[in-house]
């Protein structure tokens, strides 16, 4: 039943159907780069699954095939100020030998150098985890470097930058992306239909089904169309049952959650790994166990751990990922992972340090 399952997975380079005005802009503000000068920068919003990073990667790709631009798409999920620093000056074409741990003038001339005045556009994807956002300042010196930033809450990240950058972002440069309605994310899921399925093993009905059931998410979406293909094959059916399409969005979940756990930095999967031991915990008592488990949690990162009021942030990334729930209101909220199976790749046993007696309670 199934073909080639790279169709399904987030890296396929498919055509971008349906965001005509967020490519408009996008192409408008990347526009300067066709004369050879620098771009506007870039905030791109949204919830997660939506399209940001593939419409990012789709209109960049078709810049550097047109014009020969220069760009990359830096993962910066919990690197420090000069590792990003040091992957931009690394993935460029032209780039000569720097190491990790040359001081970050060293590598900011290399940047430099290698640019040369021609336009440079860096992808911080996944920005809403960057811990040090004073890497923009150290961007933004190079003349010919613009950024297109993708987060998923924009006001909680543009309060994270520095007041003189920030409106580098503002107004014009923000680009929104909304979830799909439901003829929309059909049409986005035949071609993948078409490619990575043998046969026509669903009908549109059925792929109806699908787009509704998940809420305009295109990832959640095109996950659930494999997953029932292969609940169709575990269950020996040539077609996509009413049981293979029903079963197939919660193990096109769990698919999901996993891929979103492994791409997040040690300190949000030991904060994760507290939640799933501790909860569900009452905000109170979360707060009193991560103060608790700050030093072990950032343990080895080279920086201090985060103040509460950030680590609330790291919860609500934690959030958006479908990795925890936070229920009630922001006096009285609970917090509990969605899925108490899934384990956090990383070693951390915040149980052993808790003693029975201090073990925050449930209450809430
Ligand atoms: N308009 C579209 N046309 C075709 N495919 C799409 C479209 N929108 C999203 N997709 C597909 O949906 C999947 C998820 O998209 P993407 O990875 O860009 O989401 P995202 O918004 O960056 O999510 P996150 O915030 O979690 O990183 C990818 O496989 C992508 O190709
Ligand atoms: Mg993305």
């Amino acid at each position: 039943m199934i073909k080639n399952r790279w169709v399904f997975d987030d890296e396929y380079e498919a055509d971008i159907l349906h965001r005509h005005d967020e490519l408009q802009s996008l192409s408008r503000l990347l526009a300067p780069t066709e004369h050879g000068q620098r771009a506007e920068d870039i905030l791109i919003h949204g919830p997660s699954g939506v399209g940001k990073t593939a419409s990012a990667r789709y209109i960049l790709r078709d810049l550097r095939q047109r014009f020969g631009l220069e760009w990359s798409l830096l993962e910066c999920s919990g690197k420090t100020r000069n590792g990003i620093i040091y992957d931009a000056v690394t993935r460029h074409s032209k780039a000569a030998v720097v190491h990790r741990n040359d001081p970050r003038e060293k590598l900011l001339e290399a940047l430099e150098a290698a640019t040369d005045g021609r336009p440079y556009v860096l992808v911080l994807d996944e920005a809403d985890v960057i811990p040090d956002l004073d890497v923009l300042g150290d961007l933004f010196s190079i003349s010919a470097v613009s950024v297109i930033a993708i987060t998923h809450a924009d006001n909680e990240w543009l309060n994270r930058v520095d007041r003189n950058v920030r409106p580098h972002f503002r107004g014009e440069s923000q680009v929104e992306f909304r979830k799909y309605h439901v003829p929309e994310l059909v049409d986005i899921l035949e071609p993948r239909v078409e490619r990575g399925l043998i046969g026509r093993p669903v009908d549109v009905d059925q792929l109806e089904r699908i787009a509704d059931e998940t809420g305009g998410v295109a990832r959640w979406a095109i996950k659930s169309v494999l997953a029932a293909a292969e609940l169709a094959d575990e269950r020996g059916h040539d077609y996509f049952q009413e049981c293979d399409v029903r079963d197939s969005f919660d193990r096109a979940m769990r698919m999901i959650r996993r891929d979103n756990l492994r791409s997040l930095p040690v300190p949000y999967l030991r904060l994760y790994e507290l939640v799933r031991k501790i909860g569900p915990v009452n905000g109170g008592d979360m707060k009193r166990a991560y103060l608790e488990h700050q030093e072990e949690i950032f343990e080895g990162r080279g920086r201090d751990p985060v103040s509460w009021r950030r680590a609330w942030d790291y919860l609500s990334k934690l959030e958006d990922y479908d990795l925890i729930k936070a229920s009630g209101s922001t006096n009285s909220k609970q917090y509990k992972t969605v899925d108490p199976e899934l384990e956090a790749p990383v070693e951390f046993d915040p149980e052993e340090n808790i003693g029975v007696s201090e073990r925050p309670g449930t209450r809430g």
